[in-house]
This record gives C-alpha cells, structure tokens and sequence, in this order.
C-alpha cells in the first residue's frame, strides 16, 4: 500500500517547477490533500486549477510568501485542520543567486537567506510543535547540492542552502525519538523556472526525473537525498578527495570568469 495514501501534505513554492512536480506526484500517489503554497498568484491559480480537475477535493491553493511568518504559519495551520493531521511538509520555495562577489550587496544576501533559509525554518518550526503533539510527522526541505560542496560564484546560495541542510539533519537526530523524520533534498541541476532566462544547464535532468529519484529515497526514509548521480560524485569528492575536488573547483570558477566575461551569464 501507497505510504502516501490519505496523506495530507503541504508544499511551498508549489506553484512551478520541483514543487508542482512534488505536488503532483503526491496526488498520484494517494495523498488525501495537498496545500499548495505560492507566491505567484497566477501561476499557482493556473496549476491548482489544472490539478482540481484531475484530483477533485484535493487541492487547496493558498497564495504564500515563505518570507512572512505568519503566512506560513497559517498555510500550515489550515493543512492540519482539513482533517485534523499533519502527514508531510516540503519546504521548497526558493531561489537560485550565481552572481559575481562585486555585485553581491547586503541587501541580496538578506533576500536569499530570509527566502532560502527562513522561509524553510518558518516552516520547519511551524509543523514541528503540531507533528510532536501527533508524534509523527514528516519534514522535508529543499537544499541543494550547493549546500553540499562549495561552489564559485553561488556564495550567498551556498550559505542559505548549507544552513537548511545542516539545520535539518540537526533536528533529525533531537527528533526522531519523537517519531518525526526529516529529509533534505540536494538537486543538481533539475530543468525548471530557477534559470530564467538561460537554457537549462548541460546535464540537468527534468522534474519528472527528479521525482522518481526523490520519492524513492523519500520512501526509504533517507535524510539527504542528492541527486542525480553525477552529482553525488561531487559530493564523494569533496568528502574523499580533496585534492580532486580542489581541481574541479578552481577549473569551475575558471570557467564561469570566462563565461562572465565574454557572455554575462555564468554557463
Ligand atoms: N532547479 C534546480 O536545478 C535546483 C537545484 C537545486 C536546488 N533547487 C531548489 O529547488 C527549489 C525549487 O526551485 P525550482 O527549481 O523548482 O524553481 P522554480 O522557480 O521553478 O520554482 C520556485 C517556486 O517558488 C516560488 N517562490 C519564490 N519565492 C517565493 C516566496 N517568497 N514564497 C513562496 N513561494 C515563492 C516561485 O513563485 C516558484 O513557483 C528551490 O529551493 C531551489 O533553490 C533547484
């Protein structure tokens, strides 16, 4: 039987992208309700109403900015009075930041951080009390593998990614005696809205990819699920061979100086 099925879940940034996909994949798996989490009112009003149809009486949008505490709060608290449980939280809104250090001011680095880590920790601290009180409960937050490893250019993303990441298997091992578990999903390049304008990077892989990969390590209860397998070989690097890694990096950082250079974009 589906671990999915009567689930009733929540997901932020829902409206594009790994969220929509996340969404989807939960309805097709049995979930009872999904509470999409958006701030793009038309976007999240186009998907939503696309799902309704496909998924009758499972589908509630409710426009969000993961910034605002209180807005986050009440998605979540709306989701646990539907049917009086709390089964699964994806904290996943987020953006991507690869832009050279002299263009980096305080004002990008508190946008990132209060979207790409306090965003995840309103929403991580919101269900936690709720899942307790349940004694179960899963939280699962979206890093990336710019959390895992350094990497040139992206230091603003890789700080606000690292401190999801660290934060949440923190609180697996406080937690899980509890009966709560956590996961941190650590995406490569996965072909959604995150690139703007850019063509997808070579390699990325597509969300319906993504979420074969993602489910099946959610369904093993893994707490860092790094994906594709390419880029777990980074990982191992970075944590294995250092040396190689060093290479890698600097010939990274090589080529997105030249890419800035004669193209302003960093690939
Ligand atoms: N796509 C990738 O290659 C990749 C790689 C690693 C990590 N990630 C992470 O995956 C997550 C999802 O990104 P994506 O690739 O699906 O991008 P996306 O742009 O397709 O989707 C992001 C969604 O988040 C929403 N959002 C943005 N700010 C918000 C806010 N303040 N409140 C609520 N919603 C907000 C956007 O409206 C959008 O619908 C992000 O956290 C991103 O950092 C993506």
């Amino acid at each position: 039987m589906s671990q999915w099925l009567n689930n009733v879940a929540v997901v932020t940034g829902a409206a594009s992208g790994i969220g929509l996909g996340l969404t989807e994949h939960l309805l097709k798996l049995g979930a009872k309700a999904v509470f999409m989490g958006d701030l793009k009112e038309e976007n999240l009003t186009k998907e939503s109403g696309r799902l309704k149809q496909q998924y009758p009486g499972k589908v509630f949008p409710i426009l969000t900015d993961v910034t605002k505490r209180e807005q986050v709060e009440s998605l979540i608290r709306e989701a646990k009075a539907f049917d009086g449980h709390l089964d699964i939280v994806f904290n996943n809104a987020g953006m991507g930041m690869t832009v050279p250090t002299e263009q980096v001011t305080f004002d990008i680095w508190k946008f990132i951080m209060d979207l790409n880590f306090m965003g995840v920790v309103y929403g991580t601290y919101t269900a936690i009390p709720i899942m307790r009180e349940q004694g179960f409960g899963r939280i699962v937050n979206t890093g990336s593998i710019v959390g895992r490893v350094p990497a040139p250019y992206q230091a603003v993303y890789a700080a606000s990614k690292s401190a999801v990441i660290s934060m949440t298997e923190s609180l697996q091992y406080e937690l899980e005696v509890e009966g709560l578990s956590f996961g941190v999903i650590c995406p490569g390049n996965v072909r959604t809205a995150i690139f703007g304008s850019l063509a997808p990077p070579p390699g990325s892989i597509s969300v319906e990819d993504a979420m074969e990969i993602i489910f099946q390590e959610l369904e093993k209860k893994t707490l860092i699920i790094i994906l594709p397998d390419e880029v777990r070989e980074y990982d191992r690097m970075y944590r294995e061979d250092r040396a190689g890694f060093d290479q890698f990096a600097r010939n990274l950082a090589a080529e997105r100086r030249e890419n800035y250079r004669t193209k302003g974009t960093y690939y």
